[in-house]
């Protein structure tokens, strides 16, 4: 699904150059490159703080820690999501409340928030599912008639921006009370290995957030609150401040393939290109289409025939999890949700796909999907035997 190995062969002097400064300087833990990834973050995404940690699921947990919420505070968030997204919540004896997604964009439908809200909410979580923003502007509203926070889930949409009706742009992750974000390997910025940030405009946020990620500590062995240890390594760091340069060349070949699928696939009967929401560019961290009158896993099949990966995000939603299920949303609750379940499946998306790559991959799709099922059973069953 993505090739990490081109790309760093593009980058690789700047890498190996970063890396090996790393090792000879031996600051490997809350060194200068964190400081200077952090600074450059802050200015990309003109924002107050950035306050680095261990992964993208420690900075959602920290966030909700430093934020102050108490088991039995209920949180909203969409049921189409990465389960790390509620099983934070989960984690800190928060109660989630599960709610539906938009069918075009994939993100939280404010709607379904408004309609969710109890005296018991203390926060909306937005998430930024494949790489655009939710309606900010309409969760914001929400938010503030009924004083709760936002946690804006960044982990699949850094560099995105968002458009305010008024024309005002802010980056993806800075509108809320706190954004976060994931630096897994395959992320648009990835580092290479596990790394995550929080990022807000809030001076007594931050310090909060920043005690929270080391052991509650307020100064040197003196702990005032029960906090976790959840870092980013000065590797990981040097890496991300080589990536973060490239960041937004990374989203333009993103957006470069995703034009040429759209175009591939327009008008198609069986397959919808995903939407662009009017008030969000897109990072493309997934390119998800959602196909009808088709098996999807003789597709797939076929496309792995042809070397071609193709994923499943996500095959079930949270709600319908073993460990999520909840009287308060039965499993055949969300049928948007239960809709876009049986019908999504995403194609490779990465910075290095090239034209020929993309010409073999719709090609491959457009046969698997227009051949119709009996010429793809066949195939199915020659490659079975
Ligand atoms: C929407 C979303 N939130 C949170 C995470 C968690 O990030 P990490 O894997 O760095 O903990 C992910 C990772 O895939 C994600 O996609």
């Amino acid at each position: 699904m993505v090739d990490l190995k081109s790309q760093y062969e593009k980058i690789k002097p700047e890498i190996d150059k970063a890396v090996l400064d790393v090792i000879a300087s031996s600051a490997f833990i809350n060194g200068p490159e964190v400081k200077s990834f952090q600074a450059e973050f802050e200015k990309y995404l003109d924002v107050k703080h950035v306050i680095p940690c261990a992964n993208g699921t420690d900075a959602l947990q920290i966030a909700m820690m430093a934020l102050g919420l108490k088991p039995g505070d209920e949180v909203i968030t969409a049921s189409f999501t990465y389960v790390a997204t509620a099983e934070v919540i989960a984690l800190l004896q928060l109660t989630p409340v599960l709610v539906e997604v938009n069918p075009g964009t994939f993100t939280i439908d404010p709607a379904a928030i408004e309609k969710a809200i109890t005296p018991k909410t203390k926060a909306i979580v937005p998430v930024r599912l494949f790489g655009q923003c939710a309606d900010m502007e309409a969760i914001m509203k929400i938010a503030k008639k009924h004083n709760v926070f936002v946690i804006e889930d960044n982990a699949q949409a850094i560099g995105c921006d968002y458009k305010y009706s008024d024309g005002t742009v802010k980056k993806a992750g800075t509108i809320g009370t706190v954004g976060t974000t994931s630096f897994f390997p395959s992320k648009n910025l990835g580092c290479y290995g596990d790394g995550g940030a929080m990022f807000t405009n809030d001076d007594a946020l931050a310090a909060k957030l920043r005690m929270m990620a080391n052991h509650g500590q307020s100064k040197l062995y003196y702990h005032d609150e029960i906090g976790c240890n959840s870092r980013l390594d000065s590797m990981q760091a040097t890496i991300l401040r080589v990536k973060l340069r490239h960041l937004d060349d990374y989203a333009a070949a993103r957006n470069q393939a995703a034009n040429y699928y759209d175009k591939a696939f327009a008008n198609h009967p069986k397959i919808k290109t995903p939407a662009r929401a009017s008030w969000s560019n897109h990072v493309f961290h997934q390119y998800t289409l959602q196909v009808t009158g088709v098996d999807r896993d003789k597709l797939r099949g076929f496309l792995a025939t042809k070397e071609i990966p193709a994923m499943i995000y996500y095959p079930v939603a949270v709600h319908q999890q073993k460990a999520y299920r909840s009287d308060r949303s039965p499993d055949s609750a969300f049928p948007v949700t239960i809709d876009l379940l049986t019908k999504v499946i995403s194609l490779p998306m990465h910075t290095e796909l090239s034209d020929e790559q993309l010409k073999y991959i719709t090609d491959a799709v457009l046969e698997g999907v227009g051949s119709g099922q009996e010429v793809m059973g066949k195939k199915q069953e020659a490659i079975s035997s």
